[in-house]
């Protein structure tokens, strides 16, 4: 049986999965009650000097049938007081000895300030602290948040002040509103972090109404840019923890956040390097029992993978993360189609022909089994020469599995566009159809 028990920076906890820092962590109870659920760790919603909130805080992205496929909010830190918060953790901590109880923490960027507050943390029995350097809303116009964590001079700079008191692992919270955020985990670095996590919210407006002109969460009638999160930014997250887990500058461990709400997700994010992952818009959609399925979902890939703890598996990708000008040039691929599963929809054709490389040719319209299996509308088939591969029908097939690519063997080197520039190595044959009007020789109907 797989084992997820997890070490992250000297913080143990019985499986990855912690809570984000959000409103499923705010409260003793919803923690409590978490932890009872499965949860291996929570991260406190962030606290600090309380503030007050605006009514109407979240917005939502649908997608299809699908409700919050990305989610956004403009809420700000807990706006309960600092004393309650850490009496709550305290709580927990002993109520929950195995479990991990992560403090997160933002104030005003003065030295004193954060020395007392880290203070008042370690005293709560605290097994961590994780600096919030990544709210991009609210906060940051007061000189918290993103605006320090935007700044590797002020990254550094307060990850130094909290350490020279901390006596327990700091773990720095990461913004994505940034352009190169490797900057920022080095920084982090040299000012002693223990360890990263990231991706905080990314600036966003998820939506006008077009009746009012209400950009959306409306505040009586106005509303501020706010964060975005949950599947839509899932992507974003993975490729942000494969940039810092891959950095040889960066050597400490990192917790994946961003769009979790599978047990795939999450073993992707391990396999990018991840040591802990932390979830917060999937628990705020479907509640905390999804910790059972994220459980049972990694411990069964791991034992059918044989894989026996979460380092077989952490940074297993990594490798596989390279720059573009080393992939192979003469790595070839071809779409096929199973005319037995094709239902005739067409939307392959329509996709190749007006979006992409104009590689599918229609044989029959309106066919009646003909070229077919008894199935109305046109058969669609590859042109073969002029196919590169790109994955584009097999991406809109509403079929899985009718469209394959398949790769087309060749006796050539593998070489990577740095090399072949350089006069190293030869490409592959390719068509001429590549490179002309493919358009004017596919059928038309
Ligand atoms: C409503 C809401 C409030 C949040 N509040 C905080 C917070 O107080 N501190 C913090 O570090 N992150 C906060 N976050 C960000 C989450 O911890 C997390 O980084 C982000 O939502 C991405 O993860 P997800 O896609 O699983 O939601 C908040 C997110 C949401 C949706």
């Amino acid at each position: 049986m797989a084992d997820l028990t997890t070490n992250f920076a000297g913080i143990t906890s019985p499986n990855p999965f912690w809570l984000a820092s959000g409103p499923p962590t705010n409260t003793y109870g919803q923690v409590a009650k978490a932890f009872d659920e499965g949860w291996g760790g929570a991260v406190w919603k962030t606290i600090g000097e309380p503030i007050i909130n605006v009514f109407s805080r979240y917005g939502s992205v649908d997608l299809g049938g699908t409700r919050m496929m990305g989610f956004n909010n403009i809420e700000l830190i807990s706006d309960r007081p600092i004393a309650d918060n850490l009496k709550e953790i305290a709580e927990v901590k002993r109520n929950y000895p195995k479990q991990a109880v992560i403090a997160s923490l933002m104030v005003e960027s003065k030295r004193e300030t954060w020395h007392d507050m880290v203070r008042r943390t370690q005293d709560t029995g605290a097994d961590g602290i994780e600096l919030n350097f990544g709210c991009p809303h609210g906060m940051s116009e007061r000189g918290m948040g993103s605006a320090v964590g935007q700044v590797p001079d002020y990254t550094c700079q307060i990850v130094e002040w909290v350490k020279e008191v901390a006596t327990i692992p700091v773990i720095v919270k990461l913004t994505p509103n940034v352009t190169d955020v490797t900057y920022i985990a080095r920084a982090a670095v040299q000012g002693g972090a223990d360890a990263l996590s990231l991706i905080n919210t990314i600036n966003s407006i998820v939506g006008v109404n077009l009746d009012t002109f209400e950009p959306q969460p409306s505040v009586d009638g106005k509303s501020s840019h706010g964060g975005y999160c949950g599947p839509a930014v899932k992507p974003i997250a993975l490729h942000l923890v494969s940039a810092v887990a891959g950095d040889p500058a960066v050597k400490i461990p990192i917790s994946g956040i961003g769009g979790i709400a599978t047990w795939r997700d999450a073993a992707e994010f391990i396999a990018l390097g991840a040591g802990s992952l932390q979830v917060c818009t999937a628990v705020m959609h479907y509640g905390f029992r999804i910790v059972e399925d994220l459980i049972d979902g990694l411990s069964n890939w791991m034992d059918e993978r044989g894989h026996r703890t979460l380092a077989d598996v952490r940074g297993r990708a990594l490798p596989r993360v390279t720059k573009w000008e080393e992939l192979n040039l003469n790595y070839h691929l071809l779409a096929h189609i199973d005319q037995d599963t094709c239902i005739r929809c067409e939307l392959c054709w329509t996709a190749c022909e007006d979006g992409a490389h104009q590689a599918i040719r229609r044989l029959e319209r309106n066919g009646n089994g003909e070229a077919g299996n008894g199935k109305r509308g046109p058969v669609v088939e590859i042109i073969e020469e002029a196919c590169v591969g790109c994955n584009l029908c097999a991406a809109v097939c509403p079929v899985q599995g009718c469209i394959t690519m398949r790769p087309v063997p060749n006796d050539y080197p593998a070489v990577g566009w740095k090399d072949y520039a350089a006069g190293r190595g030869k490409l592959a044959p390719r068509s001429e159809h590549f490179h002309t009007a493919a358009w004017s020789a596919a059928p038309k109907p």
